[in-house]
């Protein structure tokens, strides 16, 4: 088989970059190791930021996202039992939107194979080859056979337990890793959300994130150990948990329903430098991980994107420089939310027995969410700066 671009993972990223090179006129072809009904059914993120929504209408996906997902003005921080509102939209003229990422996927999936776009599901045993040369290759098991697609660049696209930064070779990649001590439990429940916006509590039991997904669906987060065993967790104890560090009293009694998911996310910093070597690009979770307290993974993958497609478009029609700093034109973005992350992340999860911490962090609280300009801060990050300002 031959192709312009080969591409590896049917995430976000992956099938973003192959609908946007289709867009140019640039062929591709996408392996992925799961099945489709896998793919799309994956629930993880939810929040998308202006950039990355106005990239999918731009690009002709964004039809049912205008439709189902829900704009959102402000978020909540609460903390020592009250709540402050950060004015998102009014501090920064952007808005947010909640669409859960699997309808994303499932958006891009159906766009391509309108157009008669290959994705190749259930390709096992990925390997990748000659990308350091001119000449480079995707092997893999596909139906019970051997196969191998010739192409000019290769994106490994297939997040944070992917295989193609392997096969950069040692030594190539500088890595940089933040670990935290503690996980997400996350949930999603046919309740209606309490709130019409996303509530982020500290609490001295622990981090809590009310979010939504629709007016019948409520998705939760609760901090846990790293290692926490999901079996200590009844539905009783979970709403119990979650009561206690969101609200205090009737004034915030959230809903109950029955609690159709559940599973515990890891917090992880990480990335890698270069994010390309050869003929070789990685983009979105392969090539850096933040916690999930910022919102910024998925918006992440989505400017890798953005960056790569112009960047090998432009490379087709003759001008290889854009592609050349590929990497470069990503990290800046990357670190800014890496650092927002971390913030964030630092700022919203009391460490057991550190009391010093605890108070810096309801310090930090109290100055974001009374000073004007800290608030700005905030808003600014969180609904994501504009992709212009990485250029310059
Ligand atoms: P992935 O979505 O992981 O896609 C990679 C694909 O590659 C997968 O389909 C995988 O099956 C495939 N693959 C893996 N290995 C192979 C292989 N060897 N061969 C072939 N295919 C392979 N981000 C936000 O922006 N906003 C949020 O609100 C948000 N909330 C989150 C909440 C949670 C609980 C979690 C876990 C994450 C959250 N994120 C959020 C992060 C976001 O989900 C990720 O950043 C995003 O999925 C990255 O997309 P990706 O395409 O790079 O990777
Ligand atoms: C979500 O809706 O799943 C979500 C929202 C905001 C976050 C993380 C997850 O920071």
């Amino acid at each position: 088989m031959r192709t312009q671009v080969g591409i590896v993972g049917a995430g976000p990223a992956g099938l973003l970059l192959a609908h946007l090179l289709h867009r140019e006129g640039i062929e591709s072809v996408v392996l992925e190791n799961q099945t489709r009904r896998r793919v799309e059914e994956r629930v993880r993120a939810g929040l998308l930021e202006q950039n990355t929504t106005d990239v999918l209408e731009r690009s002709g996906v964004g039809e049912r996202m205008r439709r189902e997902g829900l704009t959102h003005h402000g978020i909540v921080l609460r903390f020592d039992g009250e709540s402050h509102r950060i004015a998102i939209t009014d501090l920064t003229g952007r808005s947010i939107t909640i669409y859960g990422q699997q309808e994303v996927v499932k958006d891009l999936i159906a766009a391509r194979l309108a157009y008669g776009g290959r994705i190749l599901f259930e390709a096992a045993d990925v390997a990748l080859e000659g990308f350091d040369g001119r000449s480079p290759a995707i092997s893999a098991t596909h139906a019970g056979e051997r196969i191998r697609i010739d192409c000019d660049y290769i994106a490994g696209c297939d997040g944070s337990h992917g295989v193609s930064r392997g096969f950069i070779p040692e030594g190539a990649l500088t890595h940089f890793e933040r670990q935290y001590p503690f996980a997400w439990l996350g949930i999603l429940a046919r309740a209606p959300p309490i709130s019409p916006e996303l509530i982020y509590a500290r609490h001295d039991r622990g981090f809590a994130l009310f979010t939504m997904r629709s007016a019948s669906l409520t998705r939760a987060y609760l901090q846990c150990a790293p290692d926490e065993d999901l079996s200590a967790w009844s539905d009783r104890r979970i709403w119990d948990e979650l009561q206690a560090r969101l609200g205090t009293g009737d004034a915030l009694r959230l809903t109950e329903g029955e609690i159709v998911l559940r599973g515990v996310t890891p917090m992880r910093s990480y990335v890698c430098e270069p994010m390309q070597y050869g003929r070789l690009f990685l983009a979105g979770d392969v090539a850096h991980i933040v916690p999930p307290t910022g919102a910024k993974g998925l918006n992440l993958a989505v400017h890798d994107i953005c960056m790569l497609a112009e960047g090998i478009a432009a490379a087709y029609r003759g001008d290889a420089s854009l592609l050349e700093r590929y990497s470069a034109r990503c990290l800046k973005r990357v670190w800014r939310a890496e650092h927002f992350s971390w913030w964030m992340t630092s700022m919203l999860h009391p460490v057991h027995g550190d009391s010093f911490n605890d108070r810096l962090q309801v310090a930090q609280l109290d100055y974001v969410t009374r000073s004007p300009a800290a608030a700005k801060s905030l808003a600014e990050n969180y609904a994501g700066l504009p992709y212009a300002a990485d250029d310059r």
